[in-house]
């Protein structure tokens, strides 16, 4: 698809470019955060499959650098403004006002000078990791890394990069503890447009990342990953309830209708007694987790069944252990993973086309990727003489 093409369809593609995004993925993240407060107190993130790195500028932005986004950016300009208006702006900016401008243009002035000095609330001991299989450009604050998540050789890269001082290779997985506070995964291989099988492999992927997840993450924590809606997500729903107390599913107005993707919100990491996360013996298909002890006489067994319904579907009991009174379907039995869309109505819809003006410039993106998987083939039309070799056949064609 053309530059052009894109930028008319998409307003996200040109939102990202004009506010210096490096992808548009990261209003998803954005609007991930602005509906379950997803940076609230954190300060070690793992940001997996992150090129070409949107999600982790997000991350930089908020963490490091201290910036606000959205409703509570929205808010903070408010409260500049209020502070400032009743006195509380600093002399700087007074004196500047005062210099420039006569006294019908107060209004427009205070909305300036607060605008372009945005409180900025840096955080203290930030360290934000980034995997991916592809190169990823420098980011502010953020250490990149090329690895592929789904290998068991990523772990000790990660850890030794979350504490480089001191990790220490000798210990087992399971003895080393580097909390992490939050771990995000935006992961998607190349979709070849066999459902079935995209799905599959996404769910790979997503198992890799909620293994690596496992492996660092506090109690407490929080875990984000996109997933592909197919036919037996309730299933992962159902697993992922097992080690954190809330899991919602959210759908990103930024995230187009027309897509399966949506996103898994999990919080509160609460492993079962007696689970020990280890890459050397990943969750996988056969996994079977601890017997939780059975000390604690006033609490029900908890007891997981599935059966499979006549449309298809897989009806998952979790027992009656969930205390989340509205995740429960009527009957009391049946936990489904509540799903939220997010983002602000007034902002735009991904599936919308929007009218441009006709003297509109068409950006270029803000970082182009570094090695894109389809870089050889562009060479090789490139040398066949452009699309299909056609255009050096019309060439020819013409000078002969
Ligand atoms: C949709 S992009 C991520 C966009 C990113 N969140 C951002 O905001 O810029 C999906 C990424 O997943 C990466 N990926 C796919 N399989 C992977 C794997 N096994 N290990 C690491 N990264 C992987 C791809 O290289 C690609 O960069």
């Amino acid at each position: 698809m053309g530059k052009s093409s894109k930028d008319k369809r998409d307003a996200y593609y040109r939102l990202a470019k004009e506010e210096g995004w490096r992808a548009r993925s990261a209003y998803k993240l954005l609007q991930l955060d602005e509906e379950f407060n997803l940076f609230e107190g954190v300060t070690r993130v793992v940001d997996l499959c992150a090129a070409p790195g949107s999600w982790s500028q997000v991350l930089s932005r908020v963490l490091i650098k201290g910036e606000k986004f959205g409703r509570a950016g929205w808010q903070d300009k408010q409260k500049n403004m209020r502070d400032y208006v009743l006195g509380g702006g600093s002399g700087g900016e007074k004196k500047e006002k005062e210099e420039g401008k006569q006294e019908g243009d107060v209004g427009g002035e205070v909305e300036k000078k607060v605008e372009s000095t945005p409180k900025l609330t840096p955080r203290e001991g930030v360290r934000i990791v980034a995997i991916d299989l592809q190169p990823m450009s420098p980011l502010d604050g953020v250490t990149t890394m090329r690895a592929d998540i789904t290998h068991p050789s990523t772990i000790p890269l990660m850890l030794k990069a979350l504490d480089p001082d001191t990790y220490d290779p000798t210990l087992p997985t399971s003895a080393r503890s580097s909390p992490v506070d939050l771990v995000i995964s935006d992961g998607a291989p190349d979709v070849t447009g066999l459902h079935d099988l995209d799905i599959y492999v996404q769910s790979q992927l997503l198992w890799a990342a909620l293994n690596l997840a496992l492996c660092v993450l506090k109690p407490g924590g929080k875990f984000v990953a996109k997933i592909f809606r197919g036919k037996d997500v309730d299933l992962l729903f159902a697993q992922l309830k097992i080690v954190f107390e809330r899991v919602r599913v959210a759908k990103p107005r930024s995230s187009r209708a027309s897509s399966i993707e949506a996103f898994v919100v999990c919080e509160g990491f609460c492993p079962p007694e007696g689970f020990m996360a280890s890459l050397e013996r990943p969750l996988g298909a056969g996994t079977v987790l601890p017997e939780p002890p059975k000390s604690d006489a006033t609490k029900p067994e908890k007891k997981v069944t599935s059966r499979v319904r006549e449309d298809g579907a897989i009806e998952i009991d979790l027992g009656d252990e969930t205390d989340d009174e509205d995740d429960v379907e009527e009957g009391g039995r049946r936990w489904i993973a509540p799903f939220l869309a997010c983002g602000d109505l007034s902002a735009y819809d991904s599936d919308a086309t929007y009218h441009l003006p006709k003297d509109r410039v068409s950006l270029d993106p803000v970082q182009p990727p570094t090695a894109p998987p389809y870089k050889r083939a562009l060479e090789m039309r490139k040398l066949a003489g452009g699309a299909y070799g056609k255009t050096k056949g019309r060439a020819e064609k013409a000078a002969s």
